[in-house]
């Protein structure tokens, strides 16, 4: 079938809102709210970000309907042969736009794919060197509540005291003290550029797989504005929905070597289907990240994340490291008098959404915590720039230090959010 031209109708059915809302008023509310939510207030959630309305319509698709377990071409289920062409799609265009000799679109999630690599690599019970979760790392990285510290044994390298960067140093002693099968690297809330050629030399030496987890930075990988992780890892695993700006889900991508078992990790050791709908948004994302605009959007994000951190070091929120070289900024507290949790919930009031965060060496509990953690990918989709991120930092400052002005600072979130839309009504 055709997709016609623009103007003739497209004969493709999809999402009618009309219609949930006919059918189920009290879901549709819901969707309503949030979408008032997201219009109305400033989403500085490091991990966020708004998926394009042609994502958003790959995601709504009939494609939710099909079971498609295995791989294009080798399914367990008849009728894959439609669906096949979306996950080569998504293949194909991933594999150009990172260069990697070989990419798994089907993890549900970042969690999944690092739950899938670790499948793929290692046997219960094996060494794992990871970055600690109190300086950075993912709950995937060794939590003890997670399969990553139940099921392996977990050894934690973090920053130094002193400079808040990698100690590589100590990831090199205690690699050659607890020889690991495989080191992680990449973080949660990490500012800094990782260097992946010092853990792909710690890894040689030791004999250990190297797992970069980019969960976070692939948007920026993506766009050129932080340097790849593939030419140096292993295994690199990532999410979608992040800076890259696509569906919620994740990937895995590996070396020729690893292909067979990194697809037999995820299928049938981890998952079952697919969501093909999700590979379809995946594939129609990373379309998006190969248009040259992209690289504009990631190198935005990342002047936008440094003008941020230099305008809240600025007002007297520290940034930890002293400032940001990716999307996120993570800021010290303990000079306000404010915990995170505090910080959170006076931002949260102002219409600014943000999350409190563990800061390294931090002396309160992971409930409390010392800092708060802000992201720029969501403004920067909105069209916002350096401007609006020192008016965003001079907001987030006085709402931290004034809960009265809340009322006042959301009155100015909410003219900033007209002037700089999410999701156009006219869409
Ligand atoms: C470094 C890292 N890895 C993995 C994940 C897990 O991703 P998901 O929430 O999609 O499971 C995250 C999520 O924030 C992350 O930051």
């Amino acid at each position: 079938m055709s997709p016609g031209s623009p103007e003739s109708p497209v004969p493709y059915y999809g999402p009618d809102f009309g219609l949930l809302l006919r059918r189920d008023p009290e879901a549709a509310e819901v969707l309503l709210d949030e979408l008032d939510r997201l219009r109305d207030g400033l989403q500085l959630i490091a991990s966020e970000n708004f998926a394009s309305p042609a994502v958003l319509a790959a995601l709504g698709s009939t494609l939710t309907n099909k079971y498609a377990e295995g791989y294009p071409g080798r399914r367990y289920y008849g009728g894959c042969e439609v669906v096949d062409r979306a996950e080569r799609l998504a293949i194909d265009r991933a594999r150009e736009l990172f260069g990697a000799d070989h990419v798994n679109v089907q993890p549900y999630s970042g969690a999944m794919a690092n739950l899938a690599a670790y499948a793929a690599l290692l046997q219960p019970g094996d060494t794992v060197l990871a970055m600690a979760l109190s300086h950075g790392g993912h709950l995937t990285h060794g939590s003890k509540v997670n399969f990553s510290g139940r099921w392996f044994n977990v050894v934690a390298y973090g920053v130094r005291r002193d400079t808040e960067l990698i100690d590589y140093d100590e990831v090199r002693e205690l690699a050659l003290r607890h020889r690991p099968k495989m080191i992680v690297c990449g973080a949660t809330a990490y500012p800094r550029e990782i260097d992946f050629a010092a853990f792909r030399g710690i890894a040689d030496e030791v004999g250990a797989w190297l797992l970069a987890d980019v969960a976070h930075t692939i948007g920026l990988m993506a766009g050129g504005a932080l340097p790849s992780a593939v030419p140096y890892a292993d295994v690199v695993t990532f999410t979608t929905h992040k800076a890259l700006r696509g569906p919620r889900g994740g990937g895995i991508m590996c070396t020729a070597e690893l292909a067979t078992k990194i697809d037999r990790a995820v299928f049938p050791f981890v998952q079952g289907g697919p969501l093909m709908n999700a590979v379809a948004a995946k594939a129609v994302a990373f379309g998006e990240a190969l248009r040259p605009e992209f690289a504009g959007y990631a190198h935005r994000v990342a002047d936008n994340a440094r003008t941020l951190a230099d305008a809240l070091a600025t007002e007297g929120l520290r940034p930890v490291s002293g400032g940001t070289d990716s999307h996120l900024v993570l800021i010290d507290l303990r000079d306000v008098g404010t915990s995170g949790a505090v910080a959170e919930q006076r931002c949260a009031a102002a219409g600014i959404t943000l999350n409190r965060n563990a800061i390294p060496y931090d002396p309160e509990p992971p409930t409390v915590t010392s800092g708060i953690r802000v992201g720029t990918p969501s403004v920067t989709t909105q069209g916002m720039g350096q401007e609006e991120m020192k008016e965003i930092a001079t907001m987030i400052a006085r709402v931290v230090r004034e809960p009265g002005a809340a009322g006042e600072i959301r009155q100015r979130v909410m003219e900033l959010t007209r002037i700089h839309p999410v999701y156009p009504s006219e869409l």
